[in-house]
Formats: structure tokens, sequence, C-alpha cells
């Protein structure tokens, strides 16, 4: 079908849903999905909308955790539905149940777990590690409260264990002033992450070594090379980029945090921003009266956001409208209920 005929289509079966009905899609959405979200947000915003709708069927326009995450949430009787099952996230999988299990085990060789480390999963993670977190009395954060979620975190125990996104866990300490020599960098294939007893002792926060390849593509040689071309040009990243290049940035924040620093701008601000390039562009294109480019010379995308597509999204609604369930999400009641208490301690902070 062409653009325009999918565009009526997917228009049409929309309405006829009404209210049984909620698109939800993540910023890094394509144009051609995103504009039939009735809620666009980062992924604290949608867990947040997922709570809050009482629709019968959630389409989620985002990759597999942020589903997943609304399915964990979702009252009795809603449907999740994601339009491709192979949008995974490659950081989420950077980190697996039985090896966050085993550090947990190499840590309890040295400390009290259970009393003096709290198990702290990003939100980009399976639902199982967030059942992880759930069943230690831990908690889920995002990358627009990891501070806050750190900071509780930190009150009730003396130490964190962090996963899967070493850059986000290292950025967020730095910005709550926790010292370098308190960050152990984790390896899960080294017995007691590759430490000594002594320094494991020492440390406050835990990262497992997890990356996103998107984000990790900024290098603070980019940063550089846009401060000699242009001295006026502000420097906007995504916490997930790294270290290096965060320290050099003017800003960091979400994504939410990104496009809230843009639109409150005044004509004329010039932008270099790092992060996926489908929402770099959507704010180029939403804001003429200022000068918005991608840090980097080439554009980075998302290849797992990007496979949701409009034609999926339009598969989905056809099949509610006659009756069938097109990739329903579904977390098994053992997995959602521990993960829902580690997400609702989040959503309470
Ligand atoms: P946000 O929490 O900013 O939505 O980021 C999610 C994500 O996957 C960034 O790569
Ligand atoms: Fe995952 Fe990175 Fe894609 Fe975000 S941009 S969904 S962290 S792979």
């Amino acid at each position: 079908m062409e653009t325009t005929e999918l565009n009526k289509q997917v228009s049409a079966w929309k309405a006829r849903l009404g209210p049984d009905l909620v698109i939800l899609g993540h910023h890094y959405q394509r144009d051609e999905v995103i504009q039939f979200a009735d809620f666009r947000g980062d992924s604290l915003q949608l867990a947040r909308d997922a709570v809050r709708t009482d629709a019968r069927y959630i389409v989620f326009c985002g990759v597999h955790f942020m589903a997943e995450t609304a399915a964990i949430l979702a009252k009795p009787g809603q449907t999740v539905l994601i339009p491709d099952v192979e949008a995974g996230c490659f950081l989420a999988d950077r980190a697996d149940l039985p090896l966050v299990e085993a550090a947990w085990r190499d840590l309890g060789r040295v400390l009290d777990v259970e009393r003096e480390v709290m198990p702290v999963t990003y939100i980009n993670s399976a639902a199982v590690l967030k059942a992880f977190c759930g069943q230690h009395g831990g908690m889920v954060c995002t990358s627009a409260n990891a501070g806050k979620v750190l900071a509780r975190a930190l009150a009730e125990r003396p130490r964190v264990l962090f996963f899967p996104d070493q850059h986000l866990g290292r950025n967020t300490a730095r910005r709550m002033g926790i010292p370098p020599e308190e960050v152990l960098l984790w390896d899960p294939r080294r017995p007691l992450g590759g430490h000594d007893p002594e320094r494991i002792r020492q440390a406050r926060l835990f990262l497992w070594p997890g990356w996103c390849y998107v984000h990790t593509r900024f290098r603070p040689e980019h940063v550089r090379a846009w401060r000699e071309r242009d001295p006026d040009v502000r420097i906007l990243v995504h916490p997930e980029c790294t270290e290096e290049v965060v320290a050099l940035a003017d800003e960091v924040g979400s994504t939410s945090y990104i496009i809230r620093r843009v639109e409150e701008s005044p004509p004329g601000t010039k932008w270099a921003i790092g992060t996926e390039f489908n929402l770099v562009h959507r704010l180029a294109r939403e804001h003429p009266e200022q000068f918005i480019f991608s840090l980097s010379d080439e554009p980075h995308y998302c290849r797992t956001m990007n496979l949701i597509t409009l034609e999926k999204l339009a598969r989905v609604l056809e099949g509610l409208v006659n009756g069938v369930l097109v990739n329903p999400v579904v977390v098994p009641p053992e997995v959602a209920e521990p993960a829902r208490r580690a997400l609702e301690r989040m959503l309470e902070i």
C-alpha cells in the first residue's frame, strides 16, 4: 500500500477503535510512526502514561523492554502489543539474569548483600532483571531520574549494584559527587568481578559493563570539532554517552530534557545534540528558528527503534479491528509481580 493510503487506513482504524486504543510512542520513533502516537515521551513518561491509561489495547511504538514495562504496569484486562517483536535494545541485552545472579552471589561472599547492596536496574533491561531488583528490595531508574533513584538507594543501603549501562551509572555518580575510587566496574566473567575483597568493601557503586552502541559513537573529538567551528554552539547530550563526552558537554539529560531545552530556548540558539538521529532530525525540522545539528557528522540511528514502521503499526491495528491480537507482549505473573514492585518504587520517587 502507498504511504498516503496507509496513513488514511491507520487513521480510519484508529478512529474505529476509539477509546479502546492508545498508541504510545518513544521520541526515537520514525516520523511516519510517531505522528499516530496519542502520547510521546521518554521512557519515564511512557511508563507513567502506561499506568494512567484505561484503554483496552496499548500499542507500544518503541523497543521491547518499554512494551514489557507497560505490560507489567497494565491493569487487568489491558493488552500491550508491539508492532515488531524483534525490536529489542542492544544495551538491555548486555545483562542477563544468570550473570547478574552470579555477580550477586559473588558480592555475597564479601558483603551481606541483602543489607549492604541495593540492586538498581536501568529501565533498559529485561523484565526478569526488574523482577530480580524487586525480589531484593531494589528499584528501577530511567535516564531522567537516575540521580534521585541512586540517592534513595544509597540512603537505604551503603552500596549499589547498577546494571546494565555503565555510562549512565558513571555519569550519574559523577554528578552526585561520588569519587571515582568508590566506583568499580564489575567484570562478570571474572571471579569477584576482577577485584579483591578489600577493594569491594571500599566501593559504593558497582557498575555493569554494558553500553549503548548508538550513544557511545559520540566522541570527545566531535565536541572539540564543534567548539572550534563555532564557540556559540551548545553541546547537549544523553547520559548514555561516555563520561569523556559528558564532561565536555554543556548539558546532559534524557530525551525529554533534550526536547524541553530546545523548546524553551530563544530563536538563533545553536545546538549540537548527541542522541539518536530521528529525534535530532525532528527537532531541527520543528524548530527552524534555531540551528540544530547532530553532534557527530554522520547520523546515528537506533536500528531496533527503526524496525517499527508504519506498515507494521498498520498490521497491529488491522488485527485489533478484526479481533486478532498481533504481537501481544505477555510477562508471566511470577516475573511481573516483583518487577512491578521495583517499578512502583521508582514511580513513587
Ligand atoms: P530515555 O530514557 O531518555 O527515553 O532513553 C531511552 C533510551 O533508550 C535511550 O537510548
Ligand atoms: Fe537501546 Fe541504545 Fe536503542 Fe536506546 S538507543 S533503545 S539504549 S540500543
